[in-house]
């Protein structure tokens, strides 16, 4: 059942060109324009939107990061983003015009559960981003999107994670549709674009090997460092996570802005720092600094692994190990750059000699506040 794969986790990688499809599957028009039929949110309630909540955990939480960059680009709506067993217990400011998103691929997560209640209690509008059909959290939601992205076994999410951003950037585009597209050039190509994900994922499976080879290298390491910038910072985060569960190996995720201000200390001879760089096309130039960044690491003894759009020069002289992704719009990219950091984390933890699927002290989905 594991399709001749070691692991469920290796599995569910591999599906991830198709279950990015199937959660577009249906719901880009012909000219471009979103199909979401399934919000049960009339047009006018979502044109009363004056805010929105992302509230969710573990991975989805890193899914609703990326969230907030994407929607508040395109909308112009004011996007918080919350970790679900904060949420409630700080009395967040919630009405009728509040839109809260909750995400989860179990939709039986008691902390998001608990968190949609209450959102509810406060006559905030409810859409769950979720994969599994029918579960609790979908059905007590105003509305649902679900991910489509089929069965997940592994603990780790990772085919669930990237069909929850894909999902979000969906919901975003038909909000900015509903509500009056501000940046309709920018939309249009956006739209184009979501189309070529699923491929550009098969692109950069196609090209594992050298990232399986990086990892049992680093099999040994105690800490591991991941830099980012934009919606490369939850990546960032994404990454480090992944390799706490499945490798057990110290991680952290940073936003390479902020490596000044105190992480920089960390780096020590050796200190393996992966770092998430954003397109040279970026807006605001944030290229530069993360180029910045990695030099500044470097040159205090961190083995650099970077993540760089096909075509990015200025990184190369900089990157002891160089991981290319395939040129994708600065907010999808999150996308095509996560994936390398699951095949890293997966084979560090397979060289590990650990079990992949069940990690330790971790449960596929959490129902207990
Ligand atoms: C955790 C899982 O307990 O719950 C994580 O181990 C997951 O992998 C998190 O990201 C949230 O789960 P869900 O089902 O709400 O997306």
């Amino acid at each position: 059942e594991k399709g001749g794969y070691d692991w469920f986790m290796l599995k569910e990688i591999a599906e991830q060109p198709q279950a990015v499809a199937d959660t577009l599957l249906g719901r880009l028009g012909p000219a471009g324009e979103l199909v979401l039929d399934e919000v049960r949110l009339s047009d006018q309630e979502l044109r009363d939107v004056d805010k929105i909540f992302v509230v969710a955990c573990g991975t989805a939480y890193h899914a609703g990061m990326i969230a907030k960059y994407a929607i508040e680009h395109w909308t112009r709506i004011p996007v918080e983003v919350e970790l679900a067993s904060e949420f409630r217990y700080r009395d967040p400011v919630l009405d009728r015009s509040t839109l809260v998103i909750v995400i989860s691929q179990s939709g039986e997560t008691m902390d998001t559960l608990m968190a949609l209640r209450h959102a509810k209690e406060q006559k905030a509008r409810i859409l769950a981003i979720c994969n599994a059909n029918g579960s609790t959290i979908p059905r007590e939601s105003d509305a649902v999107l679900y991910t489509h992205a089929g069965p997940e076994v592994a603990v780790a999410s990772t085919k669930g994670f990237l069909t929850q951003v894909v999902a979000c950037y969906l919901v975003g585009l038909f909000l900015a549709q509903v509500r009056g597209v501000k940046y309709a050039d920018e939309v249009g190509a956006i739209v184009e674009n979501l189309r070529k994900l699923p491929e550009h994922i098969a692109t950069v499976l196609d090209e594992m090997e050298p990232v399986r080879e990086l990892a049992r290298n680093l099999a040994d390491e105690n800490t591991l460092l991941f830099l980012g910038r934009h919606v490369g910072f939850p990546v960032a985060l994404e990454g480090a996570l992944k390799l706490k569960e499945l490798a057990y190996i110290h991680a952290e995720g940073f936003a390479a802005g902020e490596l000044k201000h105190g992480s920089i200390a960390l780096i020590d001879q050796g200190t393996p720092v992966v770092v998430v760089v954003p397109s040279p096309v970026s807006r605001g130039s944030v290229h530069g600094k993360v180029v910045s960044n990695i030099q500044e690491v470097r040159a205090r003894g961190a083995r650099t692994i970077v993540i760089a759009e096909d075509g990015d020069d200025d990184v190369v002289p900089y990157a002891d190990h160089l991981i290319r992704v395939p040129r994708t719009p600065t907010l999808l990219a999150p996308v095509v750059t996560t994936v390398p950091l699951q095949v890293l984390a997966c084979e560090i933890a397979s060289a590990r000699g650990l079990d992949v699927d069940q990690p330790r002290n971790l449960a596929k989905s959490v129902t207990v506040e």
